[in-house]
């Protein structure tokens, strides 16, 4: 701004920003979460690779795919991916809607689940434009999980304003886990990764790696056949087994 044309209004603007309290790392909590890389995990790491290259070369990503194909482990495994870990380190957030109730999602929830999901203080939620610039100050990662819980919500277009606002920023990048890809955020500009069901041989070693009991192979493919290899089942699946061998 030329000096001249500084005026009263523009001194006072100044003056609030610079009065403005500012969230800094000295709010955030000693411990930010962060959930653990999944395990078992098996027959993803080209998408690993893919997924995290995506979010490196600063695109929002959201991974799609029903209920079990193992959506959630591979944000976990990207998260912490040695390229994700460096470049992002205590910059990575994640954060969960899974099995929350949809009408008790309010934009003040997002907003606390945010500032948690950071290390930071729930109630900070009130001060959010000072939340957005903590957010944006370094370059950052946001695993918004089950966020199909979003768009069922009555004010989604709320939630879609709070997300599209974390994605204007350059410095942030969102990596979504959804089970329905058509009502999430429809301006939020994402690659859309489907999660595809687990190739056989991968079930076969998830199935082995819980079930270490001997069980004839036929039989083990017959039960995986029956699932369609589906993770979350061949996991179940497998650990029944391994109970009752
Ligand atoms: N690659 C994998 N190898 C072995 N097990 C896996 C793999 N991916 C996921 N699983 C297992 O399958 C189950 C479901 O995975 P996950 O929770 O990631 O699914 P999801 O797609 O996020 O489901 P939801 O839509 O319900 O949130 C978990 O028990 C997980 O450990
Ligand atoms: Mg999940």
């Amino acid at each position: 701004m030329h000096l001249g044309m500084i005026n009263q209004r523009g001194i006072d603007q100044l003056n609030r920003q610079i009065k403005r309290p500012i969230i800094t790392n000295a709010d955030q909590s000693w411990h930010v979460f962060l959930p653990n890389a999944p395990s078992p995990f098996f027959g993803r790491d080209h998408f690993v690779v893919r997924v995290a290259e995506l979010l490196l070369n600063r695109r929002h990503v959201t991974l799609c795919g029903p209920g079990g194909i193992g959506k959630t482990s591979l944000a976990k495994a990207v998260i912490h991916d040695s390229l994700i870990a460096e470049r992002f380190r205590n910059r990575r957030f994640f954060t969960s809607f899974d099995g929350m109730d949809t009408t008790q999602i309010s934009t003040r929830t997002v907003r606390e689940q945010v500032c948690r999901a950071a290390g930071l203080d729930g109630r900070f939620n009130e001060r959010w434009e000072e939340v957005m610039a903590f957010l944006t100050r370094e370059d950052t990662i946001l695993v918004i999980d089950n966020a199909e819980a979003l768009a069922a919500t009555r004010n989604a277009d709320s939630m879609t304003r709070i997300l599209d606002d974390l994605a204007s920023s350059p410095s942030i990048v969102i990596l979504v886990t959804t089970r329905s890809k058509y009502t999430f955020a429809p301006y939020l500009i994402t690659q859309v990764v489907s999660v595809p069901t687990l190739e056989y041989k991968y079930a076969q070693e998830t199935f082995e790696y819980l079930c270490p009991q001997q069980i004839p192979t036929d039989v083990i493919d017959e039960l995986l056949h029956g699932v369609n290899n589906h993770p979350l089942s061949v996991n179940l699946l497998a650990r029944l087994a391994a109970q009752h061998e």
